[in-house]
């Protein structure tokens, strides 16, 4: 499915960054203005903290202990046009504006709060000490102040704004003028570089998981099988992060999935093949079975005694085969279903051996098979179920007299213990299984020699010992070399 670009991780991420980024920008602009705002007053009262004074002083405002009111006038007059960047008040002693260096109707107080002109005076060296702006209701300012004749002895007081209205004006433009150019400096600044290095981040994050992306689409769409053996392809980082760690896990997971799609799917091709032979081998018999009681229905008193025995032989034959055949399958199933759980107990498995032998002792008498038995210990016990174990060695001495040309031989030997087993062999001398055949000759239906089935063997046998082996938790093999006989290989557990 193709994602639009603005419902990208990458996109999301990106407009995630440029947010950040604005804000970052803007909040910065907003505490620089203010601590500018601070500098400026600070350093404005340190210059100017002795304005007032040296006015009084300079201008000779105080003449012999007494005000010259004119000479304070032509001070304020003075003031008014050179230097509007300070304005001079002239207070009494209850702070009510008695004159000051201002155009008529400017001044919107007719007195200030004298707190912090008491303060300024008593602490000179303390900053930041904010005072009321007379031309203001509520703005506070910088201001220098000096108590008028003298400080032992006053009638009122010369209160000096710092920062005039006019020089308030014209900071204020100015550093206006300053935050905007600062501010957009820092905001493009920034942003170009954050951008620039995040897009890059966020490409080389993003790449990666959409490679994971696509790879994992490509495996579903691709019947969960592009994983192959190898699985997906992991980062190469010298230190993992999580993605790498994500791809470790689904690289795991999709083999995982692989393995266990392709399982289920031979599992299936096997049940169907399965279910074919198991029809085709009920059929047979039962086709043939039908076929001879028809002919004795109908032409029984034209049969020789000869033929019905015949036809009465043959038909118990293959109701025999049947019965093997679904005899088998019961067993089979029934081990499938864990309902054969093994009942084990201690035996000496010499004895097992020679019981067994003996029940073929006919079958190998007509082909003239010898029959040996070594064994490399005396008398080893086994720790097993004894009925499982005499089924697994009925069927592979069947098959061993079975696939045995006449006049063979067939060995049973017991191994010295190893390792807390011991291995039990079959080797016959009979035609041997081609070696691309021998890892298939344990599954179910399969027959390494016979194009067609014959009677009534349907390729269960091995089925069913590979699964009682598995279920003492032992280990079944063959070895064999075709023309040269075969060799099957099972592990006991020692008592
Ligand atoms: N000793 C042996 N020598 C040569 N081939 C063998 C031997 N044992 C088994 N095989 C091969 O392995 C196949 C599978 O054996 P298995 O015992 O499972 O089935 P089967 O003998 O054909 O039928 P069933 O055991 O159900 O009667 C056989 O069909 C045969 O081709
Ligand atoms: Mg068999």
């Amino acid at each position: 499915m193709k994602t639009s670009f603005i419902h990208t991780l990458y996109f999301k991420m990106a407009a995630g960054l440029g947010l950040i980024l604005l804000v970052v920008g803007l909040s910065y602009t907003i505490f620089a203005s203010y601590m500018l705002q601070q500098i400026n007053q600070s350093s404005l009262q340190l210059i100017n903290h002795n304005l007032a004074l040296n006015l009084v002083n300079d201008k000779k405002i105080v003449h012999d202990g007494k005000i010259d009111k004119k000479a304070m006038k032509e001070t304020f007059m003075q003031y008014m046009t050179i230097n509007p960047s300070i304005e001079i008040y002239y207070l009494d002693l209850n702070g009510n504006i008695l004159a000051y260096s201002a155009e008529p109707g400017k001044v919107k107080r007719n007195s200030i709060n004298l707190n912090p002109v008491r303060q300024r005076i008593e602490k000179p060296e303390q900053l930041n000490i904010l005072g009321d702006d007379p031309r203001s209701h509520e703005t506070k300012k910088s201001f220098s102040v000096t108590a008028i004749p003298d400080k032992s002895n006053p009638e009122g007081y010369l209160y000096v704004v710092l920062q005039g209205e006019e020089l308030t004006k014209a900071i204020n433009t100015q550093s206006q003028n300053t935050i905007i150019y600062l501010g957009g400096m820092v905001l493009t600044g920034s942003l170009l570089m954050g951008l620039l290095l995040g897009l890059f981040l966020f490409y080389r994050i993003t790449y990666r998981i959409k490679n994971l992306q696509e790879n994992v689409a490509n495996f579903v769409s691709n019947d969960f099988s592009s994983a192959s053996t190898s699985g997906f392809c992991v980062s190469n980082l010298i230190i993992p992060d999580e993605i790498s760690e994500l791809e470790k896990y689904i690289a795991r997971m999709t083999l995982h999935i692989h393995k266990q799609w392709s399982a289920l799917k031979q599992q299936d091709n096997l049940r169907r093949e399965m279910v074919a032979n198991i029809s085709h081998d009920l059929r047979t018999p039962l086709a043939s079975i039908q076929g001879y009681l028809e002919t004795l229905t109908i032409k029984y008193d034209n049969l020789s005694d000869n033929d019905r025995k015949k036809y009465l032989k043959t038909t118990s034959k293959q109701a025999n085969s049947l019965q093997k055949l679904i005899d088998g399958l019961f067993e089979l199933a029934k081990l499938d279903a864990r309902e054969h759980q093994p009942i084990m107990e201690s035996f000496p498995v010499l004895e097992l051996v020679y019981d067994v032998l003996a029940k073929f002792e006919i079958n190998t008498q007509k082909k003239n098979i010898k029959l040996n038995i070594i064994s490399e210990t005396d008398n080893p016990v086994v720790l097993a179920d004894i009925g499982l174990i005499e089924r697994v060695l009925d069927n592979l001495i069947n098959n061993a007299i079975y696939y045995s040309n006449t006049n063979g031989h067939i060995t049973v030997s017991i191994a010295a213990p190893e390792d807390g087993s011991l291995t039990v062999k079959v080797i016959d001398t009979g035609q041997g299984i081609p070696v691309e055949q021998q890892a298939l000759v344990f599954e179910q239906f399969h027959q390494a020699h016979t194009p067609e089935r014959k009677d009534g063997h349907a390729g269960l046998g091995l089925c069913i010992v590979k699964k009682i082996i598995e279920l003492h938790k032992q280990k079944v093999w063959v070895e064999s070399k075709p023309e040269q006989g075969a060799e099957f290989n099972f592990t006991l557990a020692i008592a």
